[in-house]
């Protein structure tokens, strides 16, 4: 059954993302929930996407696995069903994890190997993405000569992220976590997209978060590698100068088909 909003009586509900529910199971840990929403331009449509919840989460526990050795992540290990009660256990099954409550850093940190969307835009009006300087001559959806690192500040909901340089980032998280961030972004990109192109998947550019434990260890938390964090090109579709096309999120059906077919050909897994 799809879940446009969770209800759990047994947990409080600290907050209701664009996609995901986080309830707080006590000063250190989350429950988060990826419901079936889906959103157009930062607006909720009405619609649930049949699976994408589930596909969402099984992506993201896939991703974690095969990156482990690179970053420290928010996992608990702890079986989301064991949290809740019986009444609830639907809401949560294949869908959803218990995280450690980390102090979200304010930047969303871009990987990029393709130039497209935001950054196209701001290649062709400086020659740079986040003042970082790109040939001349590219083309869209062009592959540049390594991946870079396009971080942005997170805005208030409703409000689009702001993209900023890399000494900006240092001037709003530190040099140190910026330089970690970064490293870490650039290293989790190439290695997913070396794996997904093994799969006919082009991943063009994907979005991570970090977030800082109580030691002031920097890990990796979120959704890691999704469709909705990430743009990916099917391989064989693959044109310099053409930017593929991006499913209208009304066709619900089609979409839905979409993110399972991604979740099939990274993980080799289906959810139903
Ligand atoms: N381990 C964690 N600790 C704290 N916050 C987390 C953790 N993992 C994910 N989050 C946060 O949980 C929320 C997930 O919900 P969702 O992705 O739907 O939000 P969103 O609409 O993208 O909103 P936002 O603009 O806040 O990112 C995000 O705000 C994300 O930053
Ligand atoms: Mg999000």
């Amino acid at each position: 059954m799809p879940i446009l909003d969770t209800s759990l009586h047994s947990l409080k509900r600290i907050y209701r993302g664009k996609v995901r529910d986080s309830y707080e199971l006590d000063d250190d840990k989350l429950l988060i929930i990826a419901t079936d929403r889906i959103s157009a331009f930062d607006v909720i449509l009405d619609d649930p996407i049949p699976y994408k919840g589930m596909v969402l989460q099984a992506l993201t526990d896939f991703w974690f696995e095969k990156l482990k050795g690179i970053v420290p992540n928010h996992l608990t290990g702890i079986d989301p069903t064991t949290v809740v009660a019986e009444d609830e256990v639907d809401q949560v099954k294949g869908r959803s994890v218990v995280a450690m409550k980390l102090k979200p850093i304010p930047i969303e940190c871009v990987g990029r190997g393709y130039i497209a969307g935001g950054g196209w835009k701001d290649y062709q009006a400086t020659g740079k993405v986040c003042g970082v300087e790109l040939p001349a001559g590219l083309k869209q959806a062009q592959k540049l000569p390594q991946p870079i690192f396009t971080p942005a500040a997170k805005k208030e909901v409703g409000t689009h992220d702001e993209n900023i340089s890399f000494e900006q980032a240092v001037q709003l998280v530190g040099e140190d976590v910026a330089r970690q961030i970064r490293d870490y972004s650039i290293e989790l990109y190439t290695r997913a997209a070396e794996y997904a192109l093994t799969k006919g998947i082009i991943i063009a550019d994907t979005k991570f978060e970090f977030g800082l434990d109580k030691d002031g260890v920097v890990r990796l938390m979120d959704e890691v590698l999704t469709p909705d964090s990430s743009r990916f090109w099917p391989a064989d579709q693959y044109n310099e100068g053409i930017a593929p096309r991006k499913e209208n999120p009304g066709a619900r059906e089609k979409t839905s088909q979409k993110y399972r077919e991604a979740l099939r050909r990274l993980a080799g897994r289906d959810v139903a």
